[in-house]
């Protein structure tokens, strides 16, 4: 299989951490349900193929988030110590009560930056968001769990339009500050541009935030988000979350469409000479399988290059 020549250039990470969120983003947006040990499968195959983070799924409401209503039984089917991490998607303190019972070490809640998106997606108002997860934190890291934190809506809104980024940092700080240990910023409907992306990043760091617990969260509607990747490395970032295959997106955001693909991403990671640890050749038969299952084409530019 092909691989990318390798020149590297200066003022970037010798080693990027790549956070998978195919099967929680990517599934969680798919029409069809998909079967849960074609989802343990991916999991496996991603794991495999070297990813070190693997998000494997959400203990949201099942009637919110259908897809994913089968996330307890898939956890009995995946190998929790085969990856260093793998993290699961946690609202609330129901959430919380069904991750620990299926045994997982890591959870994510996910904050908006927006009211509107707090009610699409939480029920819940901009303020209510925190208490609703006070409580996760505080109990997730009494069990010894991590916590990472996401903020959604970072780089725009589709009821909102422009989000200030006074209004971001806000919100990510209050989330650092209850005590998640990663921020991952999210440009959920994927309509934000490299300036967007240094100017929020350097007013986190500005704001106490060290850039080692920031990780970027790009969806990649516009076609920005491998140029709003390399603006973060730049910046200093070292956490890329992206999606095997490119699949993704957010049933409660109107336009939101699928993430950076993993392998885009990992090619220009290993064209530039930085680590990963991922098989690129495997997480194409991964993406290249995934979509056989799914009945469409992955919309990963690299995987429509590589597979066969
Ligand atoms: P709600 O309806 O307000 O829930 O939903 P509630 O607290 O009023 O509870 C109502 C009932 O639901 C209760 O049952 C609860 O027990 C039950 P009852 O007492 O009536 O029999 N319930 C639950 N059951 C199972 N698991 C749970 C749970 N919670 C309550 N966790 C809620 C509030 C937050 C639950 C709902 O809005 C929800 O599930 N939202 C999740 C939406 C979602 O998953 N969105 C996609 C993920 S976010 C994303 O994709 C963005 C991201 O990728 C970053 C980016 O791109 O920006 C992360
Ligand atoms: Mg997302």
């Amino acid at each position: 299989m092909r691989t990318p020549q390798r020149v590297t250039t200066d003022g970037l990470p010798e080693r990027v951490t790549i956070y998978e969120v195919g099967p929680r983003d990517g599934l969680q947006n798919e029409s069809t349900i998909v079967p849960v040990e074609v989802k343990a499968e991916f999991v496996a195959r991603l794991v495999a193929a070297g990813l070190q983070v693997v998000e494997t799924t959400s203990f949201v409401h099942p009637k919110w988030v259908p897809q994913l209503a089968d996330a307890a039984e898939l956890l009995g089917l995946v190998d929790l110590d085969s990856a260093p991490r793998m993290p699961v998607l946690v609202p609330n303190e129901r959430g919380l009560d069904r991750a620990l019972e299926a045994g997982v070490r890591e959870v994510a809640i996910f904050g908006s930056a927006t009211e509107s998106f707090a009610q699409a997606n939480l029920n819940r108002s901009l303020d209510e968001q925190y208490a609703m997860f006070e409580p996760v934190v505080t109990r997730a890291l009494d069990a010894g769990l991590s916590v990472r934190a996401y903020v959604s809506m970072c780089f725009g809104d589709p009821w909102e339009g422009d989000v200030s980024v006074a209004q971001v940092v806000g919100v990510g700080r209050r989330l650092v500050d209850m005590g998640a240990s990663e921020l991952s910023l999210g440009d959920t409907i994927g309509v934000g541009t490299p300036g967007q992306v240094q100017s929020l990043i350097s007013e986190f760091v500005d704001a106490g935030v060290p850039i080692s617990q920031l990780a970027m969260h790009f969806h990649d509607t516009y076609g920005q988000a491998l140029a709003n990747a390399l603006t973060s490395l730049r910046c200093g970032v070292t956490t890329l979350d992206a999606s095997a295959g490119g699949l993704g997106g957010c049933p409660y955001a109107e336009s939101a469409t699928g993430n950076l693909a993993t392998e885009d991403l990992v090619w220009q990671l290993h064209g530039l000479g930085i680590e990963t640890g991922v098989d690129l050749a495997a997480l194409v038969d991964t993406s290249a399988w995934m979509a056989g299952q799914l009945g469409r084409p992955s919309p990963s530019r690299v995987v429509q290059a590589l597979a066969n």
